[in-house]
């Protein structure tokens, strides 16, 4: 059974601490970004911005930027992110509850980022196309779209699955329990989607144990599938990979989509 948008966003909901520290942006990605925006110019809008690490290090770096997410978790733990940093640089940011294939903020931005593997939370094509549809409506003339994605490597699905083992246990920094994750993915060629489970085991400070198996789907997009996607939506897309300006050579797993209006 395919997960559905609700159950995809329970993990984020009940484990985005864990997320942000599973994840933080390298230091190579945070100079990639970074690089785009002194030639852009900000305000810059972060679509799925989720804990808000880059946009800690955008606002660090002197620009005014929006976040907008769909889980009030995440955006819950960007807030306790941004109360840590210097007042006047927290106020710099703006974060929004909502869907970043249904929203309109009416104004436009110089940059636009969607980062580390968030489009691909959106589970169907049309909302794909939605998505870059609003990208567009929210990008000024010379603007610059930052979609960044890992590619896909069915090498690493040998019989069409792969599991990871227990994570090292983290403590929930809430309730104080120590949390192992796991997480198994299986591919439907056939029908271009992955699905997975994230299975969560934490034991409570009181020694009370439970598991939380929590399932999550994604299309799986070849890098020239992106393509058509940016077409559709009237823009123009460029591939470099790895966070540097480098041609794809079809092995390097960070696709980086630089798109401009058409
Ligand atoms: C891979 S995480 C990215 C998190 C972010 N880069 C960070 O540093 O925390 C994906 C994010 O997409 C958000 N998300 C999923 N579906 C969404 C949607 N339709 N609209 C907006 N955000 C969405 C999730 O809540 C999650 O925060």
């Amino acid at each position: 059974m395919m997960a559905s948008a609700m159950d995809h966003l329970k993990r984020y909901e009940l484990f985005g601490w864990d997320y942000a520290q599973h994840n933080p942006p390298s230091a190579v990605a945070i100079r990639w970004y970074l690089g785009h925006a002194a030639r852009t110019g900000g305000p810059i809008l972060e679509l799925a911005c989720g804990t808000g690490s880059l946009l800690s290090e955008f606002a660090g770096a002197g620009y005014e930027c929006i976040g907008i997410d769909l889980s009030g978790g995440m955006l819950t733990l960007a807030r306790e992110r941004l109360e840590r940093l210097p007042p006047e640089t927290a106020e710099r940011v703006t974060l929004i509850t909502g869907d970043m294939a249904d929203f309109d903020l009416g104004r436009q931005f110089p940059l636009i980022v969607l980062a580390d593997n968030s489009f691909r939370e959106l589970g169907t094509h049309q909302e794909l196309e939605a998505c870059l549809f609003c990208i567009r409506r929210h990008l000024a003339g010379d603007g610059v779209l930052l979609l960044t994605e890992r590619r896909f490597a069915p090498a690493s699905y040998p019989g069409g699955e792969q599991e990871w083992p227990w994570s090292e246990p983290l403590v929930d920094p809430t309730t104080g329990a120590e949390v192992r994750r796991r997480i198994r993915i299986r591919v439907h060629r056939e029908e271009m989607r992955l699905e997975g489970v994230m299975i969560y085991h934490s034991v409570h400070p009181d020694g009370a144990e439970d598991t939380e198996t929590l399932p999550f789907t994604s299309l799986l997009l070849a890098p020239e599938d992106y393509f058509p996607l940016f077409g559709a939506a009237g823009l123009t897309a460029r591939l470099h990979v790895g966070y540097e300006d480098r041609e794809d050579d079809g092995e390097e797993r960070m696709l980086c989509f630089v798109a401009t209006p058409s």
